[in-house]
């Protein structure tokens, strides 16, 4: 393993032991519950949105050290941000994990953190882990409250 993918692992671990913005919001404005059907682990993701952006936001769930990691660095991420911006990330990161991005112009320096996620695009059965939480913001910033699957 290089520096980059220990510290990769590394930050993983750490958002997995200490997933930021764990829990319920009770103020939340959406509500969307996903599930990974591949493992049955689900988790539910709280925003609260006014005027256009994500004033705050919460999960809480199980599922395996990717999804949790995912989930927390996508809340640190998108926390105070507008929903387009928000958006963007969204349609960033999924290509992240489902493309190759070499030669693309997503570029791993702006999405900052959320390059430690780059490598789950190697292991296929991962790819919906990591992309749970995503899926789930990309539905609440449009307003649905159903609920979502990676299938
Ligand atoms: Fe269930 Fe990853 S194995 S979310």
């Amino acid at each position: 393993m290089n520096d980059l993918q220990e510290l990769y692992r590394e930050v993983i671990l750490d958002h997995n032991r200490h997933p930021r913005n764990f829990g319920e919001l009770e103020d939340a404005n959406r509500v969307v519950e996903g599930v990974n059907p591949l493992c049955g682990d689900r988790m539910t993701l709280y925003v609260k949105i006014i005027d256009k952006k994500v004033q705050d936001i919460r999960f809480k769930g199980t599922g395996c050290a990717i999804s949790v990691a995912s989930s927390s660095l996508m809340t640190e991420r998108a926390k105070g941000g507008s929903l387009d911006e928000v958006e963007s990330l969204f349609e960033q990161v999924h290509e992240m994990l489902t493309s190759d991005i070499t030669g693309s112009s997503i570029n791993l320096e702006n999405l900052d953190k959320l390059a430690v996620l780059s490598g789950v695009r190697e292991y296929p059965t991962r790819v919906k882990c990591a992309s749970l939480a995503w899926h789930a913001l990309k539905s609440a910033i449009a307003g649905s409250e159903d609920k979502i699957s990676t299938e």
